[in-house]
């Protein structure tokens, strides 16, 4: 074990960890599970008749999902006011407009219980909003150094409940939420237990709207949280932390969050095809959405590795989609590169993929995963061939792109299961250009 593989340690403390944890929020899960929305709430404390704020966007209200979640809050004897000015990749600035709505309407205490609806960016400027009015300021304070104040978070606030109509976030089960800073193009997080929300209620019926390309780029964030959770370190090959909040929110794989990878994967990859090609097939977007959610709960506990840390400067410097940058880069980088660290579990994660690895060395299983990898995104029919396709990056930018990434990305570097260099990262951008 070496010091360079723990987030957290001190160079005194060399001890394995020897304990894992799981924190998430209260699950219900369910066709039709939308009509539980105000006995969820009743039961995290909110009384009849309180007034509460729905938070999501003007696509979600034009196709009614918006109307059906108030329909069963008013029935359930609740009040509540609808923001649907929720961008997609929304900026600090569009969160402290929703903030600046709630206390316009209600002063500085905010509601009495919040519900976001969307993808993850309405479930992002639900969590801050809510957080933010609780513990007063705007967000910029809760940003970390240099960005932002640094702020911690005291206080979670009234019930918040999260309803995704995306398959692929995670941001339900998350303690995070993304914003990005114009000035400086980046983005940055809130991150703490109290934007974490208190319950998310999945209802696969609100994902059948979702458009193919849509459904595509957020399966391919789900499937990299899964096999990236899945391929991380061992908890306990990660040092002890001296102190029990200083354990990392990304704290290795443990047999909880391993289970949860594989029922993902499966799910996912069985099920994307028909999900995209045919959006109202119900069974198959129950699938989609019980595989994100899994895969959340696997990659967002363990962590995830060399492929989302790639992802971020890209994300940062061209605008791409978070779903279809992890998508053209996870076949060099979570597959190729990163086999090498253990060649059968990446065996494994081929099988559970759908590979016949039957008679196949381990290497040759992990190459006919990448294989199959990307056959299943040129059968989606609506995803780049690579980095090229997606943002128009050619070898020129590939310096730049490897030096921000081993710079900036140090907490995702340090527990990916291989080693990298500057060069590394290089050569896998690389291998990313071109996919097929
Ligand atoms: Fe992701």
């Amino acid at each position: 074990m070496s010091y360079e593989r723990s987030v957290s340690a001190s160079p005194h403390e060399l001890v394995s960890e020897s304990v894992w944890h799981v924190q998430l929020p209260e699950l219900r899960f369910g066709r039709g599970s939308v009509r539980e929305l105000g006995f969820q709430l009743a039961d995290l404390g909110v009384p009849e008749g309180a007034h509460g704020l729905l938070v999501t966007d003007g696509t979600l209200a034009d196709l009614g999902h918006a109307g059906r979640v108030t329909d069963h809050l008013e029935d359930d004897g609740f009040a509540v006011d609808v923001y649907d000015d929720c961008p997609r990749e929304p900026a600090v600035a569009d969160v402290d407009d929703c903030i600046e709505f709630v206390r316009d309407e209600q002063g500085a205490d905010g509601y009495d219980f919040y519900v976001g609806l969307g993808g993850g960016s309405c479930m992002d400027v639900a969590k801050a909003t809510r957080a933010v009015v609780a513990n007063g300021g705007e967000v910029v304070d809760y940003i970390a150094e240099p960005t932002g104040e640094g702020e911690r978070l005291t206080e979670s606030g009234p019930p918040l409940v999260l309803m995704p109509t995306t398959a692929g976030t995670g941001s339900e089960i998350s303690p995070v939420a993304i914003f990005a800073v114009e000035e400086k193009n980046i983005k940055e997080g809130i991150s703490s237990n109290h934007v974490r929300a208190d319950a998310a209620v999945l209802d696969p019926t609100f994902t059948t709207t979702l458009p193919p390309e849509e459904t595509a780029k957020t399966a391919m964030d789900a499937l990299g949280h899964a096999i990236e959770g899945y391929t991380t370190h061992d908890y306990d090959s990660l040092l002890r932390p001296e102190d029990a909040a200083d354990r990392p929110v990304y704290a290795g794989r443990s047999p909880f969050t391993e289970m949860f990878s594989e029922q993902a994967i499966r799910l996912l990859s069985g099920n994307v095809r028909r999900a995209v090609h045919n959006g109202d097939d119900l069974e198959a977007r129950e699938n989609m959405l019980q595989g994100a959610l899994f895969g959340a709960i696997a990659g967002l506990t363990a962590g995830a590795t060399l492929c989302h840390a790639m992802a971020y400067p890209v994300g940062n410097r061209y605008h791409t989609n978070h779903g279809e940058t992890i998508a053209v880069l996870t076949p060099a980088s979570t597959i190729d590169y990163n086999a090498a660290s253990d060649p059968s579990r990446f065996a494994d994660v081929a099988e559970l993929f759908g590979v016949d690895t039957g008679g196949m060395t381990d290497r040759a299983a992990a190459d006919a995963l990448k294989q199959q990898y990307i056959q299943l995104q040129k059968d989606l029919s609506v995803l780049p061939s690579g980095l090229h396709e997606l943002a128009g990056v050619t070898e020129d930018d590939l310096d730049w792109l490897a030096k921000q990434t081993v710079d900036t990305q140090k907490r995702l570097l340090r527990t990916n299961p291989r080693p990298v260099t500057q060069e590394d990262v290089r050569e896998v951008f690389a291998d990313a250009l071109h996919n097929w």
